[in-house]
């Protein structure tokens, strides 16, 4: 949660920062703020509640701030609510050091207090303050470099951060540290660039570099120097960024979430290639994807997946449900149980793993702090884990024995899409690979999964070319108050990923019940007009979930149908039928949430209200 930018170069940093923070307003936006350093060694800070847009007209679209070297941010209030005052940048009182910060610290009442004996006041309720101003002290009682302040103050803290900080007597300058929060640095003719992801910094530069835990940097107009936390300094390869400017602009769309919709066609066949080889599934590069420390190899996961007695999958949100999906469909095709934890309770529940066991971590951003603990947690014993995230080298991915990259690109709208698509389809080759390995899967079943699969991306423009039919369906329910999604098996899993996306951009009431649960207690809801969205592509459960629609028919509920070409009859059911390809019935979610997902978008838009941020919502949740 929270973004921050940084720049020094050539051009004016303000209209940059602003630039890049509108890339990360994704991660937070309840207020922002930048400072930048004029040509006669001053700092000026502007900060704005609100939205993003509050600061650009505050600024003047940042050319009322001049200077070419800045820091900015972004903010999802943690400490102290979201106001003028408690958003960053924030400053020691004599502005000799300026900082913003994306975490949390832990231990900053200790810290204040005794900040407090050394006459620091303070004007906010944040916790960055109090690290602002403990470099301040540092560096003043020190006398060092701010390397060495910055050091001392690390030290000190307790918790996650990524910090961009200006120093009075280093104009043109920018120093950087990271313990667990995402920040990337880049580097091109024009300048040096900090940013919390990628996307902040891709309209400037491709060449980036992936700072590490407790390692520091610092910007100037034309060099990046990396720093270890003895202050000595430490060489980083730099990576190239494939993406392209494009991938993180809205192209023509009204909203990111959009245009996400309709990229999953993309990131569904980008992961299949990128696990496919000769028609067969490749998992050579789970093992080198993984953490540097791991002994891993293919073989190695080879023989784990041949052993494998059970599979725990933990993950949050979307990526549980993507988790609900991954269960019902390894186990259908495999003899493996599984068990699909919330990272938030698997951390807490101390969770007896079984042995020739594996845990699967599934994050779209790679960062999500109760996935990262809930990983920390597992490789502390002797479990393999398995990472399939969506963004590369984030902390999951770094700290995983395997990675499985999904290729989906970078995804902006908080409400999530396209990732959730890509996850899917890691799991299916995940369980086809499984099954294939403990000889349950003939090669030419293997063939037949394959092509289903490649099929995915066009049954799912087939179902984009026939969206108005939802929107109008979205417009005409747009007052609806309640929703209730249900389904039996894999169609509840896709009913909670469905409902959940319709309650968190349209504010709608929703909630997802196994079908079969209606009647031990929600039935009491069902009233005249209340709408219910029945979820039927598993042929075998199609006429149960018919049934328990047709109960909540007759206490005057209005019926969503939801299943595949064919089942056309019904119709004499529900009051509006969608159809959904046909696919292998297991691969069914891949099909039937683009719908759902659309419906949830247009009711949103319908409502008047802000697709792609939410209310009080971010879409990495640093903090637990
Ligand atoms: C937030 C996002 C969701 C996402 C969840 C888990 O709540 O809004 O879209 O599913 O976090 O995030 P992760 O990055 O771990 O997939």
């Amino acid at each position: 949660m929270c973004g921050i930018v940084g720049y020094v170069g050539k051009h004016q940093a303000a209209p940059i920062l602003l630039e890049g923070l509108a890339k990360l307003e994704y991660r937070g936006y309840d207020s922002a703020g930048i400072a930048v350093r004029n040509g006669n060694g001053e700092t000026e800070i502007v900060k704005a509640k609100g939205r993003l847009s509050q600061l650009a007209d505050k600024t003047d679209k940042g050319r009322a701030v001049p200077g070419t070297c800045g820091i900015g941010h972004t903010r999802w209030a943690t400490h102290g609510e979201p106001s003028e005052n408690n958003a960053h940048p924030h400053c020691s009182d004599d502005m000799n050091v300026v900082g913003v910060h994306n975490g949390i610290i832990e231990n900053f009442k200790e810290l204040k207090a005794k900040l407090l004996r050394h006459d620091y006041k303070f004007y906010s309720d944040t916790d960055t303050e109090v690290a602002i101003k403990l470099i301040d002290y540092y560096y003043k009682k020190y006398q060092g470099t701010p390397v060495d302040a910055i050091n001392h103050a690390l030290v000190r803290i307790r918790g996650t951060y990524a910090l961009a900080v200006m120093f009075k007597e280093y104009p043109g300058e920018v120093y950087v540290a990271r313990k667990d929060s995402p920040m990337i640095l880049g580097i091109s003719d024009e300048g040096t660039f900090v940013g919390s992801d990628v996307p902040a910094i891709l309209k400037y530069t491709r060449k980036v570099y992936y700072i590490g835990n407790l390692q520091l940097g610092r910007l100037t107009g034309d060099s990046l120097t990396f720093y270890n936390l003895d202050g000595d300094e430490i060489e980083l390869e730099a990576k190239e960024i494939s993406w392209d400017a494009e991938s993180t602009d809205k192209c023509g769309y009204e909203h990111y979430m959009m245009k996400e919709i309709h990229e999953q066609p993309k990131a569904v066949s980008e992961t299949l290639n990128l696990y496919l080889n000769d028609g067969k599934i490749d998992f050579s590069g789970l093992a080198a994807n993984g953490r540097e420390d791991a002994e891993t190899s293919e073989e190695k996961l080879d023989g784990i997946l041949k052993k494998l007695e059970r599979i725990y999958i933990v993950a949050c949100g979307s990526a549980y449900h993507a988790g609900i999906v991954g269960k019902n469909v390894i186990e259908q095709l495999t003899d493996i149980p599984v068990e699909v934890d919330l990272a938030s309770e698997f951390r807490y529940c101390e969770p007896k793993i079984a042995k020739n066991s594996m845990v699967i971590f599934i994050s779209q951003s790679g960062e999500t702090a109760d996935t990262l603990a809930a990983l920390r947690m597992v490789n502390e014993e002797d479990i393999p884990t398995l990472a399939i995230v969506n963004v590369y080298a984030s902390n999951i991915a770094r700290e995983a024995d395997y990675v499985m990259y999904t290729q989906a690109g970078p995804e902006i709208a908080v409400a999530t899409t396209k990732a959730y698509s890509a996850q899917l389809i890691t799991l299916y080759l995940f369980a086809i690979k499984c099954a294939e390995l403990r000889g349950l899967m003939a090669d030419e079943r293997r063939t037949e999964l394959i092509e289903a699969i490649k099929a995915i991306p066009a049954g799912i423009e087939k179902i984009l070319d026939d969206k108005e039919r939802l929107q109008w369906f979205a417009s005409k329910y747009s007052n609806a108050q309640d929703a209730f999604f249900i389904g039996r098996g894999l169609d509840h899993a896709i009913g909670l990923e469905g409902s959940l996306k319709m309650k968190e951009i349209s504010y709608v009431h929703s909630e997802a019940y196994a079908a079969g649960e209606l009647k031990h207690g929600t039935i009491s809801l069902i009233e005249q007009g209340t709408l219910v969205i029945g979820i039927m592509t598993q042929q075998g459960l199609y006429e149960k979930t018919l049934s328990n629609m047709e109960e909540v028919r007759s206490r005057g509920a209005y019926l969503f149908g939801l299943t595949s070409y064919g089942n056309y009859a019904v119709e004499d059911t529900v009051d509006f039928a969608v159809y959904v390809p046909k696919t292998e019935e297991c691969f069914s979610a891949s099909l039937a949430i683009i719908p759902l997902q659309l419906i949830g978008y247009y009711l949103a838009v319908a409502k008047g209200l802000d697709v792609d941020k939410p209310r009080n919502l971010a879409k990495s949740v640093t903090v637990e």
